[in-house]
């Protein structure tokens, strides 16, 4: 029977999939909105253990992306401490702006179910690499960041987080300008894995 599946294109997104950051997007071009919903969907087709489906989504899209640019500077500002820097406050104020959306991703805990952490965790990185490939495949791109106020405890409530719930990281997302610097590599898969037959 013939797959049904296009294996070799397939391959293709996964094996150039990259980390494009916001100041190689091309400047103020939007991704549609359903776009983002239709890669949001596929980000929700995790896997999910006791399918307690942990990942949730701000995203931040037109003037949306200023009240990020505030909000993040603004908590870190507060509570970075000793580990403030210059570099990363600018970074926090201009990457929202050079993207076309910016999607924080948090990690809700299931109050219904034992689950341990981790696994809840597990499922919002699936869930954040399902939304990577998925930018590939529409030739969009991204990175995922967890700099800044991924950290801070006081930022979880600005994104409908509570105590017990994880901050995860903030996906930058906008059209690629130039994919022309090579990938980053990988030691071999051999050195990996252990097969036993
Ligand atoms: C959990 C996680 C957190 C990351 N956090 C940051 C970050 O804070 N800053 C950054 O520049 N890149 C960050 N990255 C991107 C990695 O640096 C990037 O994936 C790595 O260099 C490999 O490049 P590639 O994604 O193009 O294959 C993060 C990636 C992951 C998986």
């Amino acid at each position: 029977m013939e797959n049904q599946y296009h294996i070799k294109e397939f391959n293709s997104i996964v094996k150039n999939r990259r980390s494009v950051y916001p100041k190689q997007f091309v400047k103020d071009k939007t991704i549609p909105d359903e776009m983002i919903y239709e890669i949001l969907e596929n980000a929700n087709r995790a896997p999910t253990h006791k399918l307690t489906q942990p990942w949730r989504f701000t995203v931040f899209a037109g003037k949306g992306r200023e009240l990020l640019a505030d909000l993040q500077t603004d908590i870190y500002t507060k509570y970075a401490h000793e580990n403030f820097n210059e570099k990363k406050l600018k970074n926090l104020r201009e990457y929202p702006l050079l993207s076309s959306h910016v999607i924080v991703v948090g990690m809700k805990r299931s109050v219904t179910t034992a689950i341990p952490e981790i696994e809840e965790i597990i499922a919002t990185a699936c869930a954040i690499e399902n939304l990577f490939l998925s930018l590939t495949a529409y030739g969009l791109a991204g990175y995922l960041s967890t700099g800044g106020i991924t950290y801070m405890q006081e930022a979880k409530s600005h994104f409908d987080l509570g105590p017990e719930d994880k901050l995860i990281g903030t996906f930058y997302m906008g059209y690629p300008e130039d994919l022309s610097n090579p990938l980053t590599k990988r030691t071999t898969i051999y050195e990996k894995v252990k097969w036993i037959n």
